[in-house]
This record gives structure tokens, sequence and C-alpha cells, in this order.
């Protein structure tokens, strides 16, 4: 089993290092353009050991064929796929190739794009003996010498290998999986409190609320970086440039006024009907916390943003707290 995996990682670096090659060599043009065109410096494609699986769908299964791997182990790497008409083939083909290392900077599988509008728009290794997607970060390998004492999540590799070229060396991504149990152990390691800089769509905003209360059963806290008006970390940077996404981490909000910031999308709040709801919600909300300084605090943050009177709110908590009593 050992040796397993030893050669699979081997033969991980290898198809790393090819698609290394067919990315800086003829057929890499297209590919360069685009990395080019999402403004990735050289340097950062190196640092990540970017690569492009090109056109020709047998290229890599051949040349580790040469190599002397045989199919048998080459199945168990997850680079191939089969089907009856052709049997072994490339599973990437045409697409920029993003190496997924893990926290030894081994390469444990891949994730492809497509350069235009293809689907699907990302295609990822499968599951293999060396890759968990549950148990795997992408970046961690670099973000866990960041010397800041908060790791950023994300969503996808883009936004990793954006913010790390912006100097967040501390950005990971659990790309396109849920964030799990596992990974929130796997960073509890490196830190003690995340960022959350999931996309501002809905996927995005519900990805956040999911992944709170499993990062805060680990002991992190966890604050949320508003990300609009732009929908990613990659999109942020690139029109708003580093500074301005530094005062959007400064001004992470606390998960709980993110909470409320949903919920608040979920009454109306031009009616009078809608808002004694929401408020309600709230009060029941705030009852969570067992004491009474942080409510307070929370309490007052709350009366802040909305313009109640706190005293108004602590009222209503109290007085749900004892009809609940
Ligand atoms: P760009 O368009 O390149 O900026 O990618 P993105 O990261 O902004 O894409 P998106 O927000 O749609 O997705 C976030 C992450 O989910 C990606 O980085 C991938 O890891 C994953 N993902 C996105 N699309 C697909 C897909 O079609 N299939 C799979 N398996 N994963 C995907
Ligand atoms: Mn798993
Ligand atoms: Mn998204
Ligand atoms: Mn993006
Ligand atoms: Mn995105």
């Amino acid at each position: 089993e050992r040796n397993k995996r030893q050669l699979l990682l081997e033969i991980n670096k290898t198809a790393a290092n090819y698609f290394y090659y067919q990315l800086n060599g003829d057929q890499g043009q297209q590919a360069r353009e685009y990395l080019e065109n999402r403004r990735l410096s050289k340097e950062t494609q190196i640092h990540f050991g970017l690569g492009y699986a090109s056109k020709y769908s047998n290229d890599l299964y051949l040349y580790l064929k040469k190599k002397g791997y045989q199919d048998q182990i080459l199945k168990e790497t997850g680079l191939l796929t089969y089907d009856e008409k052709r049997g072994a083939h490339d599973k990437f083909w045409n697409r920029v190739m993003f190496p997924i290392m893990d926290v030894n900077n081994r390469v444990i599988g891949f994730g492809g794009r497509v350069m235009g509008d293809g689907m699907p728009k990302y295609l990822n290794s499968p599951e293999t003996m060396l890759f968990d997607k549950s148990r795997n970060l992408y970046g961690l390998n670099y973000a866990r010498t960041s010397r800041k004492p908060y790791m950023i999540i994300c969503e996808g590799y883009m936004d990793v290998i954006a913010m790390h070229q912006a100097g967040f060396t501390n950005a990971v991504a659990s790309l396109g999986t849920a964030f799990t149990a596992q990974h929130s152990v796997l960073l509890k390691r490196y830190t003690q409190e995340v960022r959350l800089a999931y996309d501002s769509d809905g996927a995005g905003q519900k990805a956040a609320l999911r992944a709170i209360p499993i990062l805060k059963s680990a002991g992190i806290n966890v604050r949320v970086i508003h990300m609009d008006p732009y929908k990613d970390p990659d999109e942020f940077i690139k029109n708003l440039g580093t500074e301005a996404f530094q005062e959007r981490i400064d001004a992470a909000e606390s998960s709980f006024m993110f909470e409320i910031s949903v919920l608040e999308k979920n009454y109306k709040q031009s009616d009078p009907e809608g808002r004694a709801s929401f408020m309600k919600a709230m009060a029941r909300r705030l009852l969570e916390f067992p004491q009474e300084l942080e409510r307070n605090i929370y309490i007052d943050a709350i009366a802040g943003r909305y313009g109640i009177a706190s005293e108004e709110l602590k009222r209503m908590v109290n007085s749900f707290g004892a009809s609940m009593s």
C-alpha cells in the first residue's frame, strides 16, 4: 500500500510536469493567453504549478505509458477515463490545469478549467487513494506558513491564486465541495480564526451559513467578508485592488451579524408586521448567547444597525427568555 501511494504520487508529479511543459510549449499558446487575460503573472503560474492538458486527448496517457507505467496503476490515478470505443484515454484535455497539493506539497489531484464557456467549467480528479476532497484544502500548503492570525476561506482555485498573488497568502479553498468537519479540524492545526470570502451570490451565502457552525464547533472564530458588488475575491481584487480588499478583510463582520443580515432578508422590512416578526426572530437568536455580557454586546450592535432602542430589544429578549424557562 505504501509503495502504491509513492507510485501514485510519482505519477501525479510526472503528470503535473507534463502539463507544465505543455503550457509553455508550442501547443500552449491559447492557455498562456487565457492565464494572461486572467491577470496571472508567470511567477504566480509557476508558484502554483499551473499547466495545460493539450487538445490531443491521449497525450498524457501515451507519455506515461512510454515512461513505463502500467495500465493497472494508471487507472488508480484518476487521470484517465474509459469508454468502449476508445478504451483508456485522458480525462483532461484542452483545459488549463491546476495541480492540487497536500500540506506537504505533494500533488494529490488536479482541477482543469475550460478556456471558454464549455461545460463543465471545472473538471476535478475523482477521489483516489491520495485525494480525499473532504480532507484537503487548496492552497493550504502555502497558507500554513503565513503569519496572519487568521485564514481566508474562499470557493475556488482562481480565488486562492488571485489572493496569493495579491499578497493574501493565508487563503485556502474547499474546491466546490462543501466545507466539512474534517476541513475544520485540519484548519484548527494552523489557526484560531477564519474569515469567509465565499462568492456573494445565493450559493455562496448558503455555503457560508453552513460553514459557520462547522467552524465554530471546531473552536474556530468566524468572520465574514463582504464581496459586493463583486462576485468573488478574484473579481474584487481585479477591479478594486489589494488595498480595498484588505479594507474588506479588516471590516469583516462577526458570523452572528452575518447571520442576522441573512435573516433580515426573510422579512418584509417595509411592513410593520414583517419588521415585528424580524425583531422577534432576532430576539430568539440572541437568547442563544448564554452569557449576558456577550448577549448585550450583540443587542447593542443590532440595535445600532437597525435603529431600535437597545433597552427595547433587551426587554424583548428577556421576555422571550422568561416565557421559555
Ligand atoms: P472562474 O470562473 O474561473 O473564476 O471560477 P470560480 O472559482 O469563480 O467558479 P465558481 O464560483 O463557479 O466555482 C467555485 C469552485 O467550484 C471552482 O473553483 C471549482 O472548484 C468548483 N466548480 C465550479 N464549477 C464546477 C463544475 O462545473 N464542476 C465541478 N466539479 N466543480 C466546479
Ligand atoms: Mn471524503
Ligand atoms: Mn460560485
Ligand atoms: Mn471567479
Ligand atoms: Mn466564483
